[in-house]
């Protein structure tokens, strides 16, 4: 950690030289509270500003690193930090990059974007295609790091008019690796009020959001079991144990957890997704290896449903004389917590959306089955996470997240850039405004 202490030495000096008194008429003014994500979003259509960010997406899709392995992204992004002058924290949990714009004093407000590819083939066939075989940006994430490095420069244009800072947080391992946790737990959001996270989405038009308040995502775990019964003559089951059928009653009976167990009123899920045993038609195998996942929309419901899927596979497989040896495998995968959008974020997230891309352009969207990382910092503080359209007709069809034929409209990273930009912004005027009315503020430096 000393390597980090010249770091705040810097940013100090570099806050002290470029701090400006506000002016009531600046660009990013509490009076003009209203006009501003609009006034962002026409920065971020600025020919140049969409160009910039087309060739960080380019260059990050074409050289796609999986979660904790993204060290040519994070290069990428601390020089375009770098080359705008923004000072940043480096390396956080393993190639993750926290950067800086404003006063460098409260209040403090986050927004992120995560990193990492996925482990897959890409299909599109395009002038960017992934260079690296088995390796692709198929969720989006590319564009992520875009649409935060577009916030940031026309943030930094701006920067002498903001009233606190915005903390930029590029993080790891969102696919599975709980980056955000890792991120978290060295401490990368003390004293930061409230983030913001976006995900671009297949499923609406462009030109909209979607979103809901409280519960948007569900908490996520994944398990594996190794059933072990003792192996022979296919044609001579009695000298056997058979794993085989005793894993099949085990999937059996994982099903009545959420059929006869769960609330038909509370969304749950277990998917039992990999069987992997035996390898000839006349042999009985030792053991079978099943894994799956399990996804509720509480905490209490999430633990519960952990106990019960460890229970029914060790007992079942006991009923069928066979061992079964349960793994949740939470060091390289840790649950994820469901992500809650935060109630007050809510009106503010609706303020602003509808300043800058009009009421109509709002959707409240049903909770996903699917869970995000970003969990891990909504839980922490107050968080925001909301989907942005993708689909433009004209277009064609897009295949959702994590297809090998998934495509991102680009048209779409100045949406999230000026999003970003706004939510941030705005919200540091609206809590500036409120700690100043507010003696005592107990908020030290970052
Ligand atoms: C949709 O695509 C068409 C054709 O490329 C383009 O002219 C139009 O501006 C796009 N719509 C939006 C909202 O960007
Ligand atoms: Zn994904
Ligand atoms: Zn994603």
């Amino acid at each position: 950690m000393g390597f980090f202490s010249w770091i705040p030495l810097l940013f100090n000096l570099c806050m002290l030289l470029t701090a400006k008194p506000t002016l009531s008429n600046s660009f990013l003014s509490k009076e003009g509270l209203a006009e501003i994500p609009s006034k962002f979003f026409n920065l971020a259509k600025r020919p140049e500003v969409f160009q910039y960010m087309v060739n960080i997406r380019r260059a990050i899709h074409e050289n796609p690193e999986l979660g904790f392995e993204e060290f040519e992204t994070s290069k990428l992004i601390r020089n375009e930090l770098d080359k705008m002058g923004i000072p940043y924290k480096y390396p956080i949990a393993v190639t993750g990059v926290v950067g800086y714009i404003g006063t460098g004093k409260p209040p403090f407000v986050a927004i992120r974007a995560d990193m990492d590819a996925l482990a897959m083939q890409e299909a599109v066939e395009w002038e960017h295609k992934s260079k690296i075989p088995g390796k692709m940006h198929a969720c989006g994430h590319d564009a992520h790091v875009a649409m935060l490095l577009g916030a940031t420069k026309i943030l930094q244009e701006h920067h002498s008019d903001l009233e606190g800072t915005v903390v930029l947080v590029f993080q790891p391992a969102e696919e599975g690796g709980g980056g955000a946790k890792k991120m978290l737990d060295v401490g990368i959001l003390e004293n930061v009020d409230a983030i913001f996270g976006l995900h671009v989405s297949t499923r609406y038009p462009l030109g909209m959001v979607a979103t809901r308040p409280g519960p948007i995502m569900a908490g996520s775990g994944f398990f594996e079991a190794v059933i072990t019964g003792k192996g022979g003559h296919a044609a001579i089951p009695q000298h056997t144990i058979d794993p085989i059928l005793a894993a099949s009653n085990i999937i059996v009976s994982l099903q009545h957890l959420v059929s006869r167990e769960a609330d038909p009123l509370d969304s749950q899920v277990v998917t039992v997704a990999k069987f992997q045993g035996g390898g000839a038609f006349n042999v009985i195998p030792d053991a079978v290896t099943i894994g799956g996942t399990f996804r509720a929309f509480s905490k209490e419901i999430f633990v519960q449903l952990k106990q019960r899927i460890e229970e029914v596979i060790t007992l079942q497989a006991s009923v069928q004389r066979c061992n079964a040896a349960v793994d949740f495998h939470t060091n390289e995968k840790p649950f994820y917590p469901v992500t809650v959008n935060n109630i007050d974020l809510h009106g503010h997230f609706l303020k602003v959306a509808e300043s800058m891309l009009g009421g109509n352009n709002i959707i409240e969207m049903q909770p996903l089955m699917g869970a995000e990382d970003f969990s891990f910092f909504a839980e922490a503080i107050p968080g925001y996470f909301s989907y942005l359209g993708m689909i433009n007709k004209t277009q064609g069809r897009l295949e959702p997240g994590h297809s090998p034929y998934f495509k991102v409209n680009e048209d779409v990273l100045p949406y999230g850039a000026s999003l970003h930009a706004s939510l941030a912004v705005t919200y540091l005027l609206e809590l500036q405004s409120q700690v100043t009315t507010q003696k005592g503020s107990s908020h030290d430096e970052l």
